[in-house]
This record gives structure tokens, sequence and C-alpha cells, in this order.
């Protein structure tokens, strides 16, 4: 868990990055509706939650900065019998104030007033500019008041690159239930079995252990469907002598983890497709081992489109050098994605990629990213030779930068064609 004191920190922390004279406001995510009149369970505002740990829909952070000090105001949903009967229990301002350690509570009522009487004498404001949150359009008219109109969302975005330790504990946990969603699929007899009851036994798995839900949603994708990247249908047959495509990852106290795995339907690889594996698998762990900090996440991508290119032209799915296949792009026809992402309360954690001067971020002690190398080869390319195509594959790790090196937080997930085999049921 993360103590309110770590939520104030990062308040603390952000609000030192004001002018002063300055108001800032973040806005809780709206409810989202799923059809009529049912909703997708509530999940909050990535950016809020960051900044708050609050859950509740209807609830804004005010930060008022003068020349001398900064407050910290919370504006929370009031007490309401009736609609908690519905909805469930809200905190309420009493129980607000004694949870979290800002300045002041209110009601959400209270917001446009305390609002309107806190910008007559600020000129700048921080907000979400860019957003589409009812509550942003409310106070847009009032905005143009401002000598400056300052975005707050890359300031929370950036703090959000390196991670504390009970971030990274909670990471960790997310990553050890995907690990048996992950395992639990390996294991299970497929003969007769949908894309979707893996599907289904991935998601048990995740609720069953206490998971809010998948971070998004599962592809699992047999044979050729793997070669369309984000396939989420789930709907086809699994086929004996194909590989299946798992990229599957739960969200556990708002903290993801994004794992892949292409394993055999049938227990064992063939020749072919062990060769394509091996190529992506020992790209993935060359490019694994490169991490610590200082290291830019471009010279990751170069060198695993390097190996890449390298092993399609020994498997003849590529002609001529290297060097003139990567000049001329040809290894994006079968390796058109990132080497990775930073995750954290995101999938995708939005967190800068490049500065203010555009130069890239360099790893650092306390980033999480993604390690996702993969060749896709469609079934009717005829330009590859015939026992490739219609393969896709893709191996997708979770890593920690520390100190100096890394931490593969996912390495207990069975991964080299011999461990997936030992675990993986087999039928002929
Ligand atoms: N699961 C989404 C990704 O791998 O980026
Ligand atoms: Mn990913
Ligand atoms: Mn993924």
């Amino acid at each position: 868990m993360i103590k309110e004191n770590e939520y104030k920190k990062r308040r603390d922390s952000l609000s030192k990055s004001f002018l002063k004279n300055s108001i800032a406001v973040i806005f809780s995510a709206p409810e989202a509706t799923r059809s009529n009149d049912t909703h997708h369970p509530y999940r909050q505002d990535s950016n809020f939650y960051y900044l708050s740990g609050f859950k509740e829909d209807n609830a804004a952070l005010m930060f008022i900065k003068t020349k001398e000090s900064v407050k910290t105001l919370l504006f929370v949903q009031k007490k309401d019998k009736t609609l908690e009967l519905w909805n469930g229990k809200r905190l309420g301002t009493k129980e607000a104030k004694k949870r979290f350690l800002v300045d002041e509570v209110y009601e959400i009522d209270e917001f446009k007033e305390i609002f309107k009487a806190s910008i007559e004498d600020k000129k700048n404001i921080y907000f979400e500019i860019n957003s589409k949150k009812r509550a942003v359009k409310k106070i847009l008219k009032s905005t143009k008041l401002f000598k400056e109109k300052l975005d707050i969302i890359p300031l929370i975005q950036k703090m959000r690159l390196v991670k504390s330790a009970a971030e990274i504990k909670l990471i960790k946990k997310s990553i050890a239930i995907t690990a048996k969603a992950h395992h639990r699929v390996m294991s299970m007899n497929k003969e007769g079995k949908y894309e979707y009851h893996l599907q289904a036994e991935i998601e048990h798995e995740f609720k069953n252990n206490a998971a809010y839900s998948d971070a998004y949603t599962s592809i699992v994708a047999c044979g050729n469907s793997a070669n369309t990247l984000h396939y989420i249908k789930n709907n086809k047959p699994l086929v004996d002598g194909e590989l299946i495509l798992i990229d599957a990852g739960c969200e556990h106290n708002y903290y993801a983890s994004d794992i892949t795995r292409t394993i055999p339907v049938n227990g064992k690889f063939s020749e072919a497709q062990k060769e394509l594996y091996n190529l992506v698998l020992d790209t993935q762990l060359k490019v694994i081992s490169m991490i610590k900090p200082q290291v830019l996440r471009s010279t990751l991508q170069e060198k695993a489109e390097k190996l890449l290119t390298k092993g399609m032209i020994k498997l003849a799915i590529l002609k001529g050098s290297v060097k003139k296949a990567i000049k001329e792009k040809k290894h994006k026809k079968y390796y058109p994605h990132g080497i990775g992402h930073w995750m954290g309360i995101d999938v995708h954690d939005p967190a800068p990629y490049r500065d203010k001067k555009n130069k890239e971020i360099a790893l650092k002690e306390g980033m999480v990213l993604t390690i996702e190398p993969g060749l896709y080869i469609d079934k009717d390319d005829k330009s590859v030779p015939k026992k490739f195509r219609g393969i896709g594959i893709r191996i997708e790790d979770d890593i920690l930068v520390t100190k100096d090196g890394y931490e593969n937080l996912s390495a207990s997930i069975a991964k080299s064609i011999e461990e997936v085999e030992a675990i993986s049921a087999k039928f002929f």
C-alpha cells in the first residue's frame, strides 16, 4: 500500500514546481457509460489517483499558491443516504479530513464558490488544458482571466517516470498475479478449445487474486491472428500445431503488468517455430542485458532491430546485408513496433520520453519499462519460406532499472522453449 505521506510528498513536490501566485486544479475521472444506463466499473483518473490515492468520483484537488505558502484543498462528494444505498458508501468530508494529509476538505458542491473566490488575486492557473472532462469545461471561461494558463498534466507525468519503493512493490504484486494467469493457460489442455477459453482462464486468475481487472484487454491470438497486433476478438478455435500469442496483464491496486508469452497449442514447438522463437528470445535477452542507468531507449530499439534483421537474413526471410535492410526499413514489415514503453499506473504509462529540449530521456534507477520484441509473418507472405508463414511471436517482460543494471520483474514466468514445453499440457 502507498502511505498517505507519500501522496502528500507528491503533492508537495508538484506544488513546488508551480509559479507563485497560482492556482492549480485537477479533477477525478467521470463515470463511463457502458450503454444506456449501465456503467463501466469506476476507475479513478490515473494522474488524480497518483496525487491523492482517492478512488471516488466527483472529486477535485486544488492548490492555492501565494508568494509565501501553498494550501491544498480536496473536494469530495457529500454523504447522501439514498445515493449511498444504490451506489455504495462515500467517504464524506469528515472522514476525508481524517485520512488525507491535505490542508482543507470541502464538499464538491462548494467547489465553484471557493474557486471563484480563490482566483481573484492569482496570475497563473494550472489545469488539465486538453481534457474533455465536464468539470474542466465548466472552468474554461474563468481560465481566460489568467495571465498564464499552464497544463498541469506534463508536470505530473514527469513525476511518474521514476517509481517509489511502494509503487515497485505493487507492480511486483500485479506481475505475480499475471504470472499465475500465464502459467495457468500454459498448463491447461487446449484440445477443442477456443481463444476465449484461455482469456476466461486468465481473467479467472486475475479476479481470483484480487486484481481489479485486466490492465488492457487480453490478446489471445492463435496462428495467423497473432499478426494482427491489437487482436482482441479472441474468438477463433485453437489449432493443433500452431502457436498462441498471449499478451495479458492485470491491474492490481491501480498498478499494471504487461506480459506476453507465445506458446504452442499442443505443448511442443515445431522446428520452424523454434527457429523464429529463439531469434525473438535471444534478441529480448540481449536487449534486456543492456539495461542500466544512462542507456537510451532508442539504443535498445536499434539493437533489437539489428539483431532481428540479422536473424531474419539468416533464416532467408530477408535478403542482402543487415545495413541495407535496415536502411531501407525492410525489417519493419516483420517487426513494426517499438521495443517497449514505460509502465506503472497505466499500462502505457504516459511519462515523457523526451525532455523539454526534446532530448531523449535516459534510463534512470526506479524506472519500469517493458521489453517486447516480436516477429510477425503473415500467412500469405510469399516472400518468406513457407514454413514460417502464419506465425506471430512476441515475448514481453517488465523490467525495473536498478542502480547499476536491471531487475526482470517477470523473470519467474516460463519463457525458454524448455521451460514452456515443460509446463505445457501436451496432446498430439
Ligand atoms: N499490451 C500492450 C503492449 O504490449 O504494449
Ligand atoms: Mn507492452
Ligand atoms: Mn503487452
